[in-house]
């Protein structure tokens, strides 16, 4: 069994001028083929110990598997829960998951604000999501160290944001608050509803 890159849903500078086509070629070409390259290597080794019944080394790769999985599984999410304006990106049409924003939120303002308030805070790398708890039915915004997946805490992930520095440092230099400004105007809002709707059946 092993892994793969998926291929990216648009161009690399499709998301010009929110995201530049330097930082995605970096981002998606680099690190997420690092994090999948990583993972196979792991499972490998893991494979491994595994037939040799060696538990101390399966024990060992549990902290590579759990960061380049986690790495893999949000990347995957985090291209997705993105699109170019030009192909609805940044638009939230009225549907079931507007209007549970509006009512958790008030608007979807106020819940951008409470959004990037929380991811803006994530100290060193890590991502912010909105998550469905599945035994609670609610959405929350939650935010995750390094690339521990919103599963973890018992959450659906439905949008990521990625606030670790290569997400936005060739471009937004030290302002994460400015990067977390300007991306909503390329959500996949579409992506998030389809994901959202499949949570809640
Ligand atoms: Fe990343």
């Amino acid at each position: 069994m092993s892994f793969q890159l998926p291929a990216l849903p648009y161009a690399l500078d499709a998301l010009e001028p929110v995201i530049s086509a330097d930082i995605m070629s970096l981002h998606y070409n680099k690190h997420h083929a690092g994090y999948v390259n990583n993972l196979n290597k792991a499972l490998e080794h893991n494979a491994k110990a595994e037939k040799e019944n060696d538990i101390t080394k399966m024990i060992e790769l549990q902290a590579a598997i759990k960061f380049n999985g986690g790495g893999h599984i949000n990347h995957s999410i985090f291209w997705t829960n993105l699109a170019p304006k030009t192909s609805g990106g940044g638009v939230l049409p009225s549907g079931a998951l507007r209007k549970a924003i509006e009512d958790k939120w008030q608007s979807i303002d106020k819940f951008i604000e409470t959004f990037n308030t929380a991811t803006g805070a994530v100290q060193g790398s890590g991502w912010g999501w909105l998550g469905f708890h599945k035994e609670t039915k609610l959405l929350c915004i939650l935010t995750c160290p390094n690339q521990d997946p919103v599963s973890m805490l018992g959450y659906v992930p439905l949008l990521g944001i990625d606030v670790w520095e290569h997400a936005y440092y060739l471009q937004y230099k030290n302002a994460r608050p400015d990067y977390l400004k300007a991306i909503w105007e390329v959500v996949n809002w579409k992506n998030v509803e389809e994901r959202y709707a499949e949570a809640i059946r």
